[in-house]
């Protein structure tokens, strides 16, 4: 009967439907908006060599550096539009999802990256990571950068030397007060536009770790770099969980462990590559690094401290204390 030859091919359809799901490679886009050699970037390729070492052809990887696919102003909404699947954008890039990712951002908080460490390692690090789920994200771990600079055309030393100059930001109201503290212009811009904006001295300055500024050649066009350690630039790996829990369960336990393997690699190359990259910088001769010492240095705390105030509402005291507690 008719009834019973469309059943035949709707049947046939759906099997052959099916099996094609099962020939067909997972396909997992990683983007991100740094070089290939920086943590973050050999991080991004490792996770892709132990997925094609471990799952074959089963899950295909593809790592797009460079801002390539997406700049970080697009790269969330993108993911839970199902265009990319892994992403690991600075922590200062989440506020429009989290306004407690803000703790990350505050100015001189954390001692240096063994406490970032044991911050992010502890429960209230871990709990951060979760702070995205209502908006249809989770995060995977933590990457660390380093400790920010500041960069600029004129030798900066004391707070009143930034005063009036314009300096790049990332997208966050906190960086925005930490340069208005020191009454200094703030200007949020994507980071794939930072070396033209300083090249054309549209802005006068900005901020970023070592390996940034030396993979950037932002060095190149900033004359002077003040190591300043005043801020932090790490990352989170985060997935949209509807991907996430579309996945078939084998494929996601091996892309966990792939993912906590390279992320301990990429921490492992951002604990080198800063020192090895500043001397880089400095054997260009093209830019001279300014050291500064503690009485300048406690200018700057005094200036940007009361940051903190302004945003603890909205990150909360308790996560403030955490982190204060990380520096012991
Ligand atoms: C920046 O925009 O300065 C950083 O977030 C870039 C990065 O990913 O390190």
């Amino acid at each position: 009967t008719l009834a019973a030859a469309i059943t035949l091919v709707a049947g046939s359809l759906l099997t052959s439907a099916a099996n094609l799901w099962a020939a067909t490679p997972i396909t997992v886009k990683f983007a991100h908006v740094v070089a290939e050699n920086t943590p973050k970037g050999k991080a991004a390729l490792r996770f892709q060599e132990l997925m094609h070492e471990r799952l074959g052809d089963k899950v295909k990887v593809e790592v797009y550096p460079n801002s390539q696919l997406f700049g970080d102003d697009k790269v969330l909404e993108a993911m839970l539009l199902g265009d990319v699947q892994i992403a690991a954008p600075s922590l200062s890039k989440f506020q429009k999802y989290t306004k407690q990712l803000q703790i990350f951002d505050l100015p001189f908080l954390f001692k240096d990256m063994a406490a970032v460490d044991r911050f992010q390692q502890g429960p209230v690090g871990q709990k951060l990571l979760t702070s995205l789920e209502r908006k249809g994200l989770m995060g995977l771990g933590y990457i660390h950068n380093g400790m920010k600079h500041l960069s600029a055309y004129d030798p900066i030393r004391v707070p009143a030397d930034a005063a009036g100059k314009k300096f790049r930001i990332q997208t966050s109201d906190v960086l925005a007060a930490q340069f208005e503290a020191v009454d200094a212009v703030p200007l949020k811009k994507p980071f794939s536009e930072v070396f033209t904006l300083l090249q054309t001295r549209a802005i006068d300055g900005t901020e970023n770790p070592w390996t940034n500024i030396y993979s950037k050649k932002f060095f190149e066009v900033q004359p002077y770099i003040t190591e300043t350690n005043h801020g932090l630039l790490d990352y989170m790996v985060v997935t949209s969980a509807r991907f996430w829990k579309k996945l078939p369960d084998e494929v996601r336990t091996e892309m966990k462990k792939a993912m906590d393997e390279a992320i301990a690699y990429g921490n492992q190359v951002a604990r080198e590559q800063e020192e090895k990259d500043r001397q880089l910088i400095i054997d260009s001769g093209v830019t001279q690094v300014i050291s500064i010492g503690e009485q300048e240095r406690a200018l700057w705390v005094e200036a940007m401290r009361p940051v903190w105030k302004e945003f603890e509402k909205e990150i909360g005291a308790d996560v403030i204390q955490a982190a204060l507690d990380a520096n012991q």
